[in-house]
């Protein structure tokens, strides 16, 4: 049996990392124990490039930034995720293509096809069984960071017109195994609705894997 490979996107202020330590959770208690990554980071050469990526005296330019986020994702893909796959694993990974699509091809703009390409190469063609993303419209997500004393880092402190066109590239994903959740509904409501469709997945995966 191949594990599954479950990615959770979307803008700051969405509640991912609330949403993934109760996916994590649910998993554990369904005898499914994750794998947790968030991205970018994970192994030593990703935490290098997510340092020099978030650094705000570096000042990368946009080009660069596509480099350092896909060098990360490279070395986590090969390193952590594909091995925990192949090792029957349930993988939960706190962002992965879908956000270079949205902060990198929709925010800054730079072109989408070849950004896709560098990624493929990034990561070998390995897509997400399931892509959970959390909408919420922008205002909403940065007035939460504000609540929570976050300080902002380098991206979010990016102008309203980059984050409003991020969080529509979020918004318009479709595609196969992706599942748009509503980040204003109370934090039990996303997880409920996030678990049904893990619960569905892990279904399958299960049912085949009688099958072979
Ligand atoms: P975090 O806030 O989820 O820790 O993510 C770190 C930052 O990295 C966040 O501002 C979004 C940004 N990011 C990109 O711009 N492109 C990417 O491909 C990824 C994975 C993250």
């Amino acid at each position: 049996m191949t594990g599954l490979f479950i990615t959770l996107e979307g803008p700051e202020g969405a509640g991912k990392s609330t949403l993934a330590r109760g996916l994590a959770r649910r998993l554990a208690a369904a005898g499914h124990p994750p794998v947790e990554v968030r991205e970018p980071g994970g192994t030593p050469v990703a935490e290098a490039a997510r340092a020099a990526f978030l650094d705000a005296a570096l000042d990368a330019s946009p080009r660069a930034e596509v480099f350092l986020l896909l060098a990360a994702r490279a070395d986590l893909v090969s390193k952590v995720i594909r091995p925990a796959l192949a090792a029957g694993r349930v993988v939960l990974c706190d962002r992965y293509e879908l956000s270079t699509e949205a902060y990198q091809v929709a925010g800054r703009g730079l072109d989408g096809a070849a950004v896709r390409g560098a990624n493929r190469l990034a990561t070998g063609g390995l897509v997400p069984d399931l892509t959970l993303i959390v909408d919420v419209p922008v205002g909403v997500g940065q007035a939460r960071q504000e609540a929570a004393g976050k300080v902002p880092d380098r991206l979010e402190r990016a102008d309203a017109d980059f984050h409003a066109r991020v969080a529509a590239a979020f918004r318009a994903a479709a595609g196969p195994g992706v599942v748009h959740l509503d980040g204003t509904a109370a934090p039990p409501e996303v997880e409920a609705a996030a678990w049904e469709a893990v619960a569905a997945r892990l279904g399958k995966q299960t049912a085949s894997a009688r099958v072979e």
